[in-house]
């Protein structure tokens, strides 16, 4: 995947908001940048802190940043994190933007790399049925717990809402159409949405969640899942 395609990232001062299991936060310290990688948990970081050198690691809240002073960094890099902003969706993901552009230098870039999102009417993929019903299991599971649900927003929208914040030049790429799910990629959004299904009080409704999971389950493999698409947004300020 292009991902960050074109961008110098060598000597500069990038925040990977949203650390998760690090992924970016590996890819960016490969490629010579200086990295302050920040998430809400506390337990993804410990494991990605042994395979980094530099990074500085922070736990705390994208949508509240004052322990980061203004004007300071290169580049902001959000993989996959806008979909997981939890809770008061709209109102955080645009405290997380109004952060990312104080934080951003003059010139500096935030760039957004995300699913397109499953039901709205403008995506370009229309997704498999199973796909749509593991995210509904996903996110009622996630109500249940008292965690919010996740939501995926339409570039356009995070265009519109980075634009009336003050960020310039917003541009938006496809860079992945839908693709067949791995059988990998499953298995592990599987033991995902069980760790969550085990933490629910109720066992009649965890019975019937772990049944309906695995009958998507095994409806997802022998049927093809696939995945949505994948954009890079990239703004200025
Ligand atoms: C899909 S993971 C990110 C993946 C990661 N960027 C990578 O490249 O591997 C989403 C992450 O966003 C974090 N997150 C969600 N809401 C957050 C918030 N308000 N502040 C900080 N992190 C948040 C979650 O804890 C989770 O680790």
């Amino acid at each position: 995947m292009d991902k960050l395609k074109g961008l110098d990232l060598e000597g500069k001062l990038v925040l990977d908001a949203g650390t998760g299991a690090g992924n970016m936060t590996r890819y960016l310290e490969n490629w010579g940048a200086e990295v302050v990688s920040i998430d809400l948990n506390s337990k993804w970081q410990m494991e990605c802190r042994e395979s980094v050198k530099r990074t500085q690691f922070i736990t705390g809240d994208l949508s509240d940043l004052n322990f980061l002073k203004g004007d300071r960094f290169d580049y902001v890099i959000c993989n996959f994190v806008i979909s997981a902003l939890s809770e008061t969706k709209n109102l955080l993901m645009t405290s997380a933007l109004r952060e990312f552009y104080r934080v951003l230098k003059k010139g500096g870039t935030l760039v957004i790399i995300d699913y397109y999102p499953f039901r709205a009417e403008d995506t370009p993929s229309s997704l498999h049925d199973v796909q749509t019903q593991l995210w509904n299991l996903e996110n009622a599971v996630s109500e249940l717990l008292g965690e919010g649900h996740l939501e995926e927003y339409p570039p356009d929208v995070i265009s519109q809402e980075l634009k009336s914040i003050g960020f310039q030049n917003t541009d938006v790429s496809i860079l992945l159409d839908e693709v067949p799910w791995p059988m990998d990629l499953l298995k592990e959004h599987e033991s995902l949405i069980l760790e969550d299904i085990e933490k629910l009080d109720d066992p009649e409704i965890k019975e019937a969640f772990k049944k309906k999971l695995r009958i998507l389950i095994e409806r997802a493999k022998s049927e093809e899942v696939r995945s949505g698409s994948i954009y890079e947004l990239r703004a200025i300020v």
